[in-house]
């Protein structure tokens, strides 16, 4: 593709079967190493839940930025899980309307339009549907991107604390990091065909502070939900 324009509009709507193949050539651009979303798991994705599926589209409808996202009762996977499961091998089967925290399956920006507000303006969208439904929670991995320049020195978990520390940025885990997640583990096998993470992912979490305010109201401390991931779903 062409680099767009950066001075172009670019609107985030929710995906629409007409999206499918924009996302396919947006995915081969931004991992050349993996297999493209495939048109069997994005009509499941608009199925199961549309209003968690949303692109960044320019004037001409171009795609270039998506995010796709499911409901999952946390407490029922194991901490350690990989993307595979937390998504049934990206078709999220697994969608549960009664669960209460957002899975972020995918977030994605052509690389021509990164560094220009896209993908917070995609987070943003998946903070206010949270909050819109009234869920606790969003839950994702953050794939170590920056990772590979440092593995032969430093393990997954202790990388993952200096970029938590500040003392080292990773293009994908700083970004999130700045946009309120918090990091709960570190998990390897995440992600298969990844050189830049090496499959490595930081598990994190953003809370909704609705929620957060409303429990710390009406909850005895002694008897509390834990908030962290494994408590409430
Ligand atoms: C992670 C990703 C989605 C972020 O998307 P993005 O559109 O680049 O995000 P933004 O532009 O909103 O923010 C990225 C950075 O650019 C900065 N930025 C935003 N607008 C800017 C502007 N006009 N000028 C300069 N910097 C700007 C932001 O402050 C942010 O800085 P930070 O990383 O220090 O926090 C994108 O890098 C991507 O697609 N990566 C590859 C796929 C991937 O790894 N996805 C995540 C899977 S876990």
């Amino acid at each position: 593709m062409n680099p767009p324009p950066r001075r172009r509009r670019i609107r985030i709507r929710n995906t629409t079967p007409a999206d499918f193949e924009g996302i396919r050539a947006l995915t081969r651009e931004v991992y050349k190493e993996s297999s493209p979303w495939n048109i069997a798991q994005l009509s499941t994705h608009l199925e199961l839940f549309p209003e968690g599926q949303w692109v960044a589209v320019d004037d001409e409808e171009r795609v270039l930025g998506m995010a796709a996202s499911l409901v999952i009762c946390f407490r029922e996977y194991e901490h350690r899980a990989n993307w595979t499961s937390f998504t049934e091998r990206g078709f999220f089967t697994n969608h549960d309307p009664q669960g209460r925290t957002l899975y972020g399956a995918e977030v994605m920006v052509s690389p021509f339009l990164q560094r220009s507000g896209v993908g917070s303006k995609l987070y943003a969208a998946r903070r206010s549907l949270v909050q819109r439904l009234g869920l606790l929670r969003i839950v994702a991995g953050a794939r170590l991107r920056g990772y590979h320049r440092h593995a032969s020195r430093l393990s997954a978990q202790e990388y993952t604390r200096r970029v938590v520390e500040g003392k080292l940025k990773d293009p994908t885990l700083s970004f999130q990091l700045r946009h309120g997640f918090g990091v709960f583990g570190v998990v390897e096998g995440y992600l298969g065909h990844d050189p830049e993470s090496l499959g490595y992912a930081a598990l994190i979490q953003w809370l909704n502070p609705a929620f957060a305010r409303a429990q710390a109201r009406v909850t005895p401390a002694s008897s509390s939900e834990p908030l962290s991931p494994g408590g409430a779903a």
